[in-house]
């Protein structure tokens, strides 16, 4: 047994040296975490499938988990991840100040972590940061708003009110900075007018970004402000903010006969979105093609597990409140009625009939 044991040593040894980076760097025995806050949006199961494809087709072994948009089922998923050694894990988190104590169990344990797509905070144990530019999406919302309205000619004032996103999301923030950096001087001289007079993030906030609670939120603010006024335009941080409100609007009776629904923003260009883009219900999203996103957080594995210095292109400006997170940054596209089909059948993201209701 023990002769069998040193042979089998041996070898490998002999492996390692006639096939370098294959023996004993194999693949198959380097285990990656792959943790998604949930399942209820179409893309994290799209980024979590498309990530374990990716890490799979290379050879790794992937553990994807889903966490229900529960703080502490995802804790405990990452101890276990942790536990089964995984070499990286990637992690999208539910509440980005809730992972500081796993996170250190996962630095002692030499673990290197990828944030994706939101930044985990308050914690030094984060290595790298795979994202899209969530500033740009945010601005990109804003300047479709302020082309669509005419607001740089000086047209107005127009009635507007915004949904945001989850406060326990670094996301939401920036988010809401870009698309305010535009807006804001608009809302000032009064050519957007926010009747309800909730333009602060927390004001505007979705918890989990939930379909249900922004139509809540906006059936309460059509019935108390816009019962004599038309509501021109609403801000929405994402896709399932935006399908909320787009309920919460026809239950008011928009669009009323003759005119068009009002101007509606989203992110992530969702089929079902896309969908209300093409009847009219929605103006715009912005697309990110998690193909991209997760091909970049794959490529950040490969090379930390080769021992390279993963690739970034931004190394000064996501702080995440205890250290300067190194992050490579993906640019977003917006979509809406005039593009849809090139930017997202033709990239063959989506086929036609996806998007056929
Ligand atoms: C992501 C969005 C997504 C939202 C809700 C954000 O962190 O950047 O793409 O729509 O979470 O899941």
């Amino acid at each position: 047994m023990r002769f069998k044991c040193v042979m089998a040593v041996l070898l490998s040894l002999l492996l390692a040296v006639l096939f370098p980076g294959c023996a004993l760097n194999d693949k198959n025995s380097v285990r990656i975490g792959v943790s998604m806050p949930t399942q209820e949006r179409q893309r994290w199961n799209q980024d979590g499938g498309h990530m374990q494809s990716q890490l799979e087709k290379q050879g790794y072994r992937v553990d994807l988990q889903f966490a229900d948009n529960d703080p502490d089922l995802q804790i405990a998923q990452i101890e276990h991840m942790i536990k089964e050694g995984c070499r990286v894990i990637i992690i999208t988190s539910v509440d980005a100040h809730a992972l500081s104590e796993v996170l250190d169990k996962a630095k002692a344990a030499g673990i290197k972590i990828i944030s994706y797509d939101r930044l985990i905070m308050d914690t030094d144990a984060v290595d790298y940061y795979a994202t899209f530019d969530n500033m740009a999406v945010g601005a990109m919302q804003g300047e479709y708003i302020e082309e669509k309205l005419g607001l740089k000619s000086g047209l107005g004032p127009y009635h507007m009110e915004i949904a945001a996103g989850c406060l326990d999301d670094n996301n939401a923030l920036a988010l809401f900075e870009g698309s305010m950096y535009i807006l804001w001087p608009y809302i000032q001289s009064g050519q957007l007018v926010v009747k309800s007079g909730q333009v602060s993030l927390k004001q505007c906030a979705t918890e989990r970004w939930k379909e249900d609670i922004a139509r809540e939120r906006m059936e309460g603010i059509l019935q108390t402000y816009y019962k004599d006024d038309r509501l021109d335009v609403v801000l929405c941080a994402n896709d399932s903010t935006s399908l909320g409100v787009q309920t919460a609007l026809k239950e008011a009776g928009y669009p009323v006969p003759g005119q068009e629904m009002p101007i509606t923003t989203g992110q992530d260009a969702d089929i079902k979105n896309v969908k209300a883009i093409l009847r009219g219900d929605q103006t715009m999203t912005i697309f990110k093609d998690t193909r991209i996103l997760a091909g970049v957080a794959v490529k950040m594995v490969s090379a930390i597990i080769s021992g390279k210095e993963p690739e970034t292109n931004d190394i000064g400006n996501y702080s995440n409140g205890v250290k300067i997170v190194p992050s490579f940054l993906v640019r977003p596209q917006f979509v809406d009625i005039s593009n849809y089909k090139e930017v997202l059948v033709d990239s063959g993201y989506y086929k036609m009939k996806d998007l056929q209701e």
